[in-house]
């Protein structure tokens, strides 16, 4: 089944179709990131507006490149919520046209559980996450913990109670004076300290670590990186993007398989922004392998804002709604 799944619920616009879930045949991703580093950070209005720009060229890349004509494609995907409202009526008023206009069923598909479908994509049979598994979300806009005791069943454990970790990635990013967004910067900034510097450095907080919930907060860490910053100490920012790194993934990392352990997971899978981070994934693999519980990550094109994990999410999920009625949903929750 060919799904066209459209994306726009933050600053990207992107459009895809994938076949069963699984097989993408092309994947277009129209970032206005550029635009953002100007201000820091996300502008919604700005974002809205090239949107309204970019949607309809993305669409048409993306048929062309797939090689299918809009007759081929069986049902139109759309991410409703949550997000920021500008972009999620761009992308919603948009699909609602096409459905109507192409005469196709329409899907309406929760962001986050974009997210978690992505680890499902361009996988070898076989190769596909096991249930009961626990999903980590970790975005610009979110942190969250969901069981998946089954295909299309979701439980929330738990989120953050403040900042996201990819909101504190970009916020401590941009105190270090590292352009937006501030995941990869950071990243690649932690990258260039070198080993022997390791051993000697600043600590900073792991909030929440050890509380016998599921719950997060990172407003605390990038509270301290700041305070080291205006105290005016002489560290450089390698070692502090480093350690503010480690104490990131030392509580995703802990929390996750706390959840994985509680509900006897098979596999732990992760997807938003934040999975893209290669010290995640290598904490959460080596983590996973010590617990004999298999880790997915998605392609790390696939961990960011994409289309593709909006198609793969529909085929499984298969909300269909009505396209006279669909509304986005800003705040919109797991269940
Ligand atoms: O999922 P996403 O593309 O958009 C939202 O749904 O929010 O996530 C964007 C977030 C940003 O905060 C960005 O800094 C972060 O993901 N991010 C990363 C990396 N790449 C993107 N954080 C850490 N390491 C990365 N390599
Ligand atoms: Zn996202």
């Amino acid at each position: 089944m060919f799904i066209l799944g459209i994306e726009s619920t933050c600053d990207e616009t992107s459009v895809a179709i994938v076949e069963d879930g699984k097989k993408i045949l092309s994947n277009i991703v129209a970032s206005s990131a550029l635009m953002h580093q100007k201000y820091g950070g996300i502008v919604p209005e700005v974002a809205a507006r090239e949107q309204i720009k970019v949607i309809i060229p993305t669409i048409d890349e993306c048929l062309k490149e797939s090689g299918l004509a809009p007759k081929d494609v069986e049902a139109i995907a759309v991410a409703y919520g949550p997000g920021l409202l500008g972009s999620l009526l761009i992308g919603t008023e948009t699909a609602r046209t096409l459905a109507l206009s192409w005469n196709k069923p329409l899907i309406g598909v929760n962001h986050l559980v974009g997210h978690i479908y992505a680890n499902w994509l361009e996988r070898k049979v076989g190769n596909t996450p096991k249930f009961p598994l626990i999903a980590l979300v970790v975005s610009g806009g979110h942190t969250d913990l969901i069981l998946m005791p089954k295909q299309g069943k979701f439980k929330w454990l738990g989120g953050t109670r403040d900042d996201s970790a990819g909101e504190a990635f970009d916020k401590v990013a941009r105190v270090l004076g590292l352009k937006y967004p501030g995941g990869p910067e950071i990243e690649r900034c932690a990258r260039q300290l070198g080993i022997a510097k390791r051993k000697q450095l600043i600590r900073l907080p792991r909030p929440m670590a050890g509380s016998d919930d599921f719950d997060f907060s990172f407003a605390g860490i990038k509270t301290a990186v700041v305070n080291l910053v205006n105290k005016g100490k002489d560290i450089a920012k390698e070692s502090i993007a480093y350690e503010f790194q480690e104490a990131v993934c030392d509580v995703l990392v802990k929390k996750t398989l706390a959840a994985a352990n509680k509900f006897n997971a098979k596999s732990i899978i992760v997807g938003g922004g934040v999975s893209a981070n290669i010290r995640l994934r290598e904490r959460m693999n080596k983590a996973g392998e010590e617990n004999s519980v298999e880790v997915f990550f998605p392609d790390k094109a696939l961990s960011v804002d994409n289309g593709a994990m909006i198609a793969a999410a529909a085929y499984y999920e298969k909300n269909l709604v009505d396209p006279l009625t669909l509304r986005a949903d800003p705040g919109l929750h797991f269940d």
